[in-house]
């Protein structure tokens, strides 16, 4: 079952971040923060964040919001199964709920960053499968030797965009 993020999920969806193993100790800490800023004010901006629960536990979430300045565009903060249920189709499951909600409000473009290191390659392999184009890298973004790599998903124009003919 997928259901909104509620503030109780804090602790459990830290600790199963954590377990992945592919988050630093200040990335966990940007990960509490974020979910207490969501919990506070930044679910009033359009920013959403849902938990994926199996026999009542928490498994995975996902946060999204709009990317600033941009048309309809969207950003992907952050998608993460445990690793306990990982390779299960969970992450797909989730990334469908954050895609379906987007169309919902309009979007156009959703769009992912991750690392171009081989501790990334499951990852980025992960967003292919799913539909994902490589769209930009930043050569040494992150550090050198660690590329920033953009993922996008372009969504069908509505109707009412679409030229005639
Ligand atoms: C990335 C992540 C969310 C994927 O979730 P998941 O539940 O393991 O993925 P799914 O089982 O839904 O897999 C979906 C597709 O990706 C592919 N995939 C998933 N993990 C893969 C791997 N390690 N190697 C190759 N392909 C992989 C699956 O084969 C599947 O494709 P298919 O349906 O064509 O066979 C999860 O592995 C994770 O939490 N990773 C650590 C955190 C992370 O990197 N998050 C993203 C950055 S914030």
């Amino acid at each position: 079952m997928i259901r909104p993020t509620l503030p109780e999920d804090t602790p459990r969806l830290v600790a199963l971040t954590e377990a992945t193993r592919m988050f630093r100790p200040l990335e966990l800490e940007t990960l509490r923060e974020v979910l207490d800023d969501y919990h506070a004010v930044n679910h009033e901006s359009r920013h959403r964040c849902v938990t994926l629960e199996l026999d009542d536990q928490p498994i995975g979430f996902c946060y999204w919001a709009p990317a600033a300045m941009t048309d309809r565009g969207w950003y992907l903060y952050w998608i993460v199964v445990d690793p306990d249920y990982q390779g299960r189709g969970f992450g797909r499951k989730l990334l469908r709920e954050a895609e379906d909600a987007i169309v919902v409000e309009g979007g156009r473009m959703l769009l992912v960053e991750t690392s171009g290191t081989e501790a990334y390659a499951a990852t980025r392999e992960f967003y292919r499968r799913c539909g994902y184009a490589e769209a930009a890298r930043v050569p040494d973004y992150y550090a050198n030797g660690d590329d920033q790599i953009i993922f996008s998903l372009r969504f069908p124009a509505p109707l009412m965009e679409q030229p005639y003919g």
